[in-house]
């Protein structure tokens, strides 16, 4: 069994799919040990412990420098003992440490198809306002593991996603949402837990 922490930091709706992938059978041979948010008013923990699943709150607002905070971030996730990080919409720089110590085992969901509008600055609704005032007709979302870069890591899975005319950046938002950050984070989740993602030379190999 793959054990997941899913880290958060607001209403947990790609937890929600996750949650919903292992309930369902959709996602196999993994079991969520745990979420982690940095706010504790996320409505993600929530929804954690409506499925009583172990949930936590670790904010820097309750340590005295960054570093404290970092560690602390570190020690809860290791308590969990995971082989696999899933960012589902956390707002938290993570520290180098992590990255180091759980290599090619962090992923992230960023709501655009990487190389376009992501990296410093592109998130929440920003990567919609951007992608809109561009004009581009087609977006999507990416899932890719963490690097030491911002959305640079080795991409698993993307998804297109069609903009259509008057959208609004919380349109499209929530369209990129229901048709295709719910279905490839589940299913990155899946093809991980089986074995099917490899990471070589800095890009996956993906067995679909
Ligand atoms: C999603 O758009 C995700 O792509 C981004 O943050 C948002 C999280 O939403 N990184 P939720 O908390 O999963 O509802």
């Amino acid at each position: 069994m793959l054990r997941v922490v899913v880290m958060v930091s607001g209403g947990g709706t790609n937890l929600q799919a996750v949650i919903d992938g292992v309930t369902n059978g959709t996602i196999t041979n993994t079991e969520i040990v745990g979420v982690i948010s940095n706010n504790k008013n996320a409505y993600a923990l929530e929804r954690a412990k409506n499925h009583d699943i172990p949930a936590r709150c670790i904010s820097p607002k309750d340590f005295p420098s960054r570093e404290e905070f970092n560690r602390e971030l570190l020690a809860g996730v290791d308590a969990y003992q995971p082989d696999l990080i899933v960012l589902a919409g956390f707002l938290v720089v993570i520290p180098e440490e992590m990255i180091q110590k759980y290599r090619n085992r962090i992923i992230n969901i960023h709501p655009s198809l990487i190389p376009a509008f992501c990296g410093t600055g592109y998130y929440g609704l920003k990567v919609h306002e951007a992608a809109l005032s561009r004009g581009v007709k087609v977006v999507g979302a990416t899932v890719h593991f963490v690097d030491e870069g911002t959305d640079t890591g080795p991409i698993i899975l993307q998804k297109a996603v069609n903009v259509e005319q008057g959208d609004t950046p919380e349109m499209l938002q929530r369209r990129v949402m229901e048709q295709a950050e719910w279905i490839i984070m589940p299913r990155a989740i899946d093809l991980i837990a089986n074995g099917k993602v490899t990471v070589q030379d800095g890009r996956t190999i993906v067995e679909i």
